[in-house]
């Protein structure tokens, strides 16, 4: 498949790998050339998504657990690995038909699942990705930002906070002696994912404005290749 060349050399951890957009992103760092560390919470779905990628290391952890990751981590580390990349994957969706529906157990799945697993894979790997030459952080949100509904009032809430603490990332970056960030910590805006499972299941839909995962994958990879001052904070739309 093809992806943007040149990312030999790089540690690129993918957080929440198992979905159709982790095992499209895990190929596509490792067409580039990259080294990927696959992140799952289930060591079966690991095995069973990217076993046939050959060069992806998986590994188990809760991200929702700061001590386990802050353990990945420090077992990375001591490794002399160095993680370059932050891939943060780890998503869901949870809703009702209006603002009432949007229980406390849905807000907190969603709470856990999205901004906390966020917090802490930046907190544990924020010091590797300020001392990299070429450091990305990169997360996925939603158009429901911009545009929330009532319906899934929790889940927009939820994914205006992950952009938020993105934004706050970026700023540490920001603080070089020169003010030029050398790393870089970018949303990516998606209305809705797109994958083959989806097609072959309603051969008949258009999905329009759906954003395939390939091509987000792809579209990642040359997140490496920017230049980091210029995509530090900023919200890269794959909408308009
Ligand atoms: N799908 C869409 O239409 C859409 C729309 C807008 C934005 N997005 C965003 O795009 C990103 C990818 O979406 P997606 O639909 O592929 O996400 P997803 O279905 O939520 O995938 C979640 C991934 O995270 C892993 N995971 C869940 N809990 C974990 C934990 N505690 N520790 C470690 N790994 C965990 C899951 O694997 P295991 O369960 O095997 O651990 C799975 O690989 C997400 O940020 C999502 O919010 C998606």
């Amino acid at each position: 498949m093809s992806g943007s060349p040149g990312l030999s050399g790089l540690n690129v951890l993918v957080a929440g790998a198992t979905s159709q957009a982790g095992i499209a992103a895990a190929e596509a760092f490792s067409s580039a050339g990259a080294r990927v560390i696959a992140i799952g919470s289930n060591s079966g779905r690991l095995e069973s998504s990217l076993g046939h990628l050959q060069s992806v290391e998986r590994r188990t952890c809760d991200l929702t657990d700061f001590a386990a990751v802050q353990a990945l981590s420090r077992e990375l580390r001591a490794g002399g690995t160095n993680v370059d990349g932050l891939i943060h994957l780890v998503g869901g969706w949870r809703g009702g038909s209006g603002v009432a529906e949007q229980s406390d157990e849905d807000y907190d799945f969603l709470h856990r699942s999205v901004l906390t697993t966020l917090r802490n894979t930046t907190r544990a790997f924020v010091g590797d990705l300020s001392r990299s030459p070429r450091g990305r952080i990169a997360i996925v949100s939603s158009k429901a930002v911009d545009e929330p509904a009532a319906g899934s009032a929790s889940y927009a809430a939820i994914k205006a906070a992950a952009e938020t603490w993105v934004r706050a990332v970026a700023q540490e970056f920001n603080k070089t002696p020169d003010g030029q960030a050398r790393a870089a910590a970018s949303v990516v805006v998606v209305k809705a994912l797109l994958d083959e499972k989806m097609r072959a299941e309603s051969p008949e839909r258009r999905f329009p404005g759906y954003t395939h995962v390939r091509d987000l994958a792809v579209m990642m990879t040359g997140l490496f290749e920017r230049d980091a001052a210029t995509i530090n904070g900023q919200r890269l739309d794959l909408t308009s």
